[in-house]
């Protein structure tokens, strides 16, 4: 059945809510392209928005599905429990920053994981406030449209919102020009006036912020936060969602300023493409939950553990944080060479494999949204499979699997060229 023939059947079944970013349908994927069931092969600079890392059904992990789901599917943790489980916590206790005693629990999605560490920050504080920042962005759950800031498409006509949530300015370079010094004082003095430090249970934060912008701080903002938190006896929570499992060519971003969060968030990147998502953090801060406070259905599901395990497997024998740092020194320096010719790139920047150009008016910071889609179109147009974010919507983001050939790469990067020539 074509593309053309599924979108039909997809309008007529499909709640309109659920958007795509294109309407060809996948038959098969791999390391570096997407195969339409047109028999189109695109080359794959979303990786399902940060997830397939290791690439798309890689073999270890295609293998340790198959192996587990022959043995058992699901029992439910909080029923029968199971090696795979207590594996995946035992590795996230160790890959996570920081040597100190940890523990972890495995839900769904990446919401509900940041749900959880909310719920287990006010649970060891016995404080209830929780401060967000501007562009930030943490699920669609209620709790996590609260602590989401972007209105359109998450939040509208979707209240009434979870309470005691507050916002403050995030460090954005491009746009507030400040030091994360500067930043940082500028945040922590709201905080202190609107919220008041001692209500303060978690200050949570994506330590380069995904779909806000791609938004990487000023140096020294993320660390002076964590040392406020930990001052104010706040927890500092990192959600390392997008930015983890070796995405920013560290296994956390947070690693790259030395910050320690209390509590860590993960998902997307950690299971090859099956759902699975952690909270991972002090032994203290994690064990002041009483017994059967955390849990679900299925969180932490025996198949997507196996597949846990066997994609972090991959990424330390195949050093995919090396390889999401090679991805990124050719990456940049050829959009910079791009952002020469075409001045409607305002900034290039991104750590790792996790890459940005904001659109802007040429000359100015004026966000420029429509271009942005026009060169994403373009791209889409001619085979490269490209994500656009941002507060402002006028983000060109590029997230390609951490095993793509260097050749797809290239490839990609000349479409990618090309499509800014026609706009
Ligand atoms: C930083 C961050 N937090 C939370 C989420 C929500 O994850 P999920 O879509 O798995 O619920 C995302 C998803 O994009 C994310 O990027």
């Amino acid at each position: 059945m074509s593309s053309d023939d599924l979108h039909k059947r997809r309008v007529a079944a499909v709640a309109r809510g659920v958007g795509s970013t294109i309407t060809s349908y996948v038959d098969h994927a791999s390391g570096g392209t997407l195969t339409d069931v047109d028999g189109r092969e695109w080359i794959d600079f979303a990786a399902g928005i940060a997830v397939t890392s290791v690439g798309n059904s890689a073999p270890r992990v295609v293998e340790a599905v198959q192996r587990q789901v022959e043995r058992f599917t699901h029992t439910c943790f909080m029923v029968a429990p199971y090696e795979a489980y207590v594996e995946v916590c035992e590795q996230l206790n160790a890959l996570t920053p920081g040597d100190h005693e940890k523990r972890s629990a495995l839900f769904n999605s990446g919401a509900e994981a940041v749900e959880n560490a909310v719920k287990i920050a006010r649970k060891a504080t016995g404080r209830q406030a929780v401060v967000v920042f501007d562009h930030a962005y943490h699920g669609r759950t209620n709790l996590t449209m609260a602590l989401t800031a972007k209105n359109m498409p998450y939040k509208d006509g979707f209240g009434p919102f979870a309470g005691e949530v507050y916002r403050v300015p995030m460090s954005y370079p491009f746009r507030d020009g400040r030091t994360g010094a500067d930043a940082a004082s500028l945040a922590i003095d709201i905080i202190e006036k609107q919220v008041g430090a001692d209500n303060v249970a978690a200050l949570l934060i994506e330590p380069v912020q995904g779909e806000g912008g791609f938004i990487v701080p000023a140096t020294g903002f993320l660390p002076a936060l964590a040392a406020w938190a930990k001052s104010a006896g706040a927890v500092f929570i990192a959600d390392e969602i997008q930015t983890g499992f070796c995405r920013t060519g560290d296994w956390f971003a947070s690693e790259h300023e030395g910050v320690v969060p209390d509590l860590v968030t993960t998902a997307k990147g950690i299971a090859g493409g099956l759902p699975l998502a952690g909270v991972t953090g002090r032994a203290d801060i994690m064990d002041a939950v009483h017994v059967g406070g955390l849990g679900g259905t299925y969180g932490g599901n025996p198949v997507a553990c196996a597949a846990a395990l066997a994609a972090i497997e991959t990424m330390r024998e195949l050093d995919l944080a090396g390889a999401a740092r090679t991805i990124g020194a050719i990456m940049l320096p050829a959009l910079r060479d791009l952002a020469e010719r075409h001045p409607v790139i305002g900034e290039v920047r991104g750590r790792g494999a996790m890459i940005a150009l904001e659109i802007v008016k040429p000359g100015t910071t004026e966000p420029d949204a429509a271009t942005a889609a026009a060169v994403s179109k373009a791209c889409h147009e001619a085979g490269l499979l490209t994500l656009t974010c941002g507060t402002y919507g006028n983000i060109l983001r590029f997230l390609p699997p951490l095993v793509m050939p260097e050749d797809t790469l290239r490839t990609g990067l000349a479409i990618l060229a090309d499509a800014f020539a026609t706009v």
